[in-house]
């Protein structure tokens, strides 16, 4: 498959299990694919805004770890208590070899999560709320397991936002006193050498 093609393959999934059958097919070449030919630059932005507001004494769910990319940056910053969760069993095989996450689960964002209320002091999400990944259903789970005073940091491509109502729902569960924005980063170029063209922002909210 040509890389091009790749995510285009990734993004017509037809369902979760397509997805996850396709993401266990990429998980061998995933950190060599991105890192070198698409110049994947958001796990570092996730993980610097990560530093800014939460302990390394903290408690961290990596949620959509995939091969582990950001619980390996989190892991560099002296992040130890990291709990990933992942869609892909492929994703997972990986993230476990990387020996960087104290736990690992299969599980799907937009359903219940198996945990319990308030037990991580953050949740970070890299590249999973996109187009035919995890829907805006997700946040409400990431902030039932999140402490109060505890942060939640997620990537977001600027068109998925408005496109798959996570613009609407971010602003509803402010509204309803259920979190509060902290901080959005700057936009930055996610792909930066295969799509320059889409942006991403990071956006910080504090759990109420
Ligand atoms: C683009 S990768 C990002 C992986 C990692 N966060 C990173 O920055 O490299 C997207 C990951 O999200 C996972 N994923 C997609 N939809 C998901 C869902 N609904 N629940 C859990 N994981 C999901 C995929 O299996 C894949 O590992």
């Amino acid at each position: 498959m040509t890389e091009k093609d790749r995510l285009k393959w990734i993004y017509s999934s037809k369902d979760n299990q397509e997805l996850a059958e396709r993401y266990d097919r990429w998980a061998n070449d995933y950190d060599t694919e991105l890192e070198d030919n698409y110049g994947w630059a958001t796990p570092r932005i996730v993980t610097d805004l990560a530093t800014k507001y939460v302990s390394t004494t903290g408690r961290l769910l990596d949620a959509g770890a995939g091969t582990g990319l950001v619980g390996q940056c989190l892991h560099e910053e002296g992040y130890r208590d990291l709990v990933g969760i992942d869609l892909s069993e492929g994703m997972l095989e990986k993230a476990k070899q990387k020996k960087v996450y104290r736990e690992l689960y299969q599980m799907v964002l937009g359903e219940s999560l198996n945990f319990p209320d308030g037990g991580f002091d953050a949740v970070v999400c890299a590249g999973v709320l996109t187009f035919g990944h995890a829907p805006p259903d997700s946040l409400t789970e990431m902030i039932r397991i999140t402490r109060p005073q505890g942060h939640i940091i997620f990537s977001m491509r600027s068109d998925a936002h408005e496109e798959l109502g996570f613009k609407e729902r971010q602003e509803v569960l402010e509204v309803s006193g259920r979190w509060k924005l902290v901080e959005v980063s700057q936009l930055h170029q996610a792909f930066s050498k295969k799509e320059p063209d889409i942006l991403h922002h990071v956006w910080v909210y504090r759990v109420l």
